[in-house]
């Protein structure tokens, strides 16, 4: 059985005392939560400020992205380095807004992954098709890419700490969600590919969040499908009558 695994990619929101209000709020009230794995990704600016709050409950500290380099001249780049020092165990790596916003290729997300899982981090990689790609019907072709090309030399005993979190872009931020169905199919195939590259056991073991406007009146049909093992919340992360009732939720 795969354990429920929900996080709050909070983006480009928050300041520190907002972020250490919110998570302060998540940790009085699933703290201690035990059935299911509780991750927050709050902007850099708040790491340090959040895993003081953090400390000693069950919740990860999570990044939204590193730099491909551990140190040098890279401006306004944050390396995984720094993130360890400021308490992060995991990193979302290949965000949409990543790679379409700011251009970022699967050989450069290949490298950050590459690099976050030597420097032992776990991973949550995010691949998805955009709504052009759906329509012209290669979504599974994309995300086969997207999936092969990020995981390209990663060691099968890694794969224990790699999570595939499957974003549709056109249902991000939109309200539009995928159906339950047809999240599961696309998941279900992103474990085929994995099983083709690292095994059965592996691709059963895997971790498959769904991303895309997830709210608390839809998570409990997506949770339901065989092939959806969690969430990567965007906006119903940002506040806690909002998230709480998505980790909450009720099988
Ligand atoms: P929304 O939940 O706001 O659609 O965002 C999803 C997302 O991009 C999480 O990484």
């Amino acid at each position: 059985m795969r354990q429920p695994y929900i996080a709050g990619n909070w983006k480009m929101y928050k300041t520190v005392s907002e972020a250490t209000a919110l998570a302060g709020a998540l940790v009085a009230a699933v703290g201690r939560e035990t059935g299911r794995k509780v991750m927050i990704a709050p902007p850099f600016t708040a790491l340090h400020a959040v895993r003081e709050v953090l400390k000693g409950s069950k919740i990860v500290l999570g990044a939204q992205n590193a730099c491909a380099e551990l140190e040098g001249a890279h401006t306004g780049e944050i390396s995984l380095r720094m993130l360890r020092d400021a308490g992060v165990t995991v990193v979302i790596l290949g965000h949409s807004e990543r790679r379409h916003v700011y251009g970022e290729t699967d050989a450069l997300v290949n490298r950050k992954v590459k690099l976050a899982l030597a420097e032992g981090f776990e991973i949550i990689l995010c691949v998805g098709e955009t709504l052009d790609e759906r329509q012209k019907g290669v979504t599974e072709k994309v995300v086969e890419g997207q999936t092969r090309g990020g995981l390209e030399g990663v060691a099968e005993r890694d794969m224990g700490r790699v999570t595939i979190a499957y974003e549709p872009v056109w249902a991000i931020g939109t309200g539009k969600n995928a159906t339950p169905q047809d999240a599961d199919a696309v998941h279900s195939f992103i474990r085929t590919v994995i099983s083709q590259m690292d095994g059965a056991e592996a691709a059963q073991a895997l971790t498959i969040q769904y991303g895309g406007s997830v709210k608390p009146d839809n998570v409990r049909d997506l949770m339901k499908m065989e092939n959806i093992d969690g969430a990567l919340v965007g906006g119903a992360s940002l506040k806690p009558e909002t998230f709480l009732p998505i980790v909450q939720f009720d099988r």
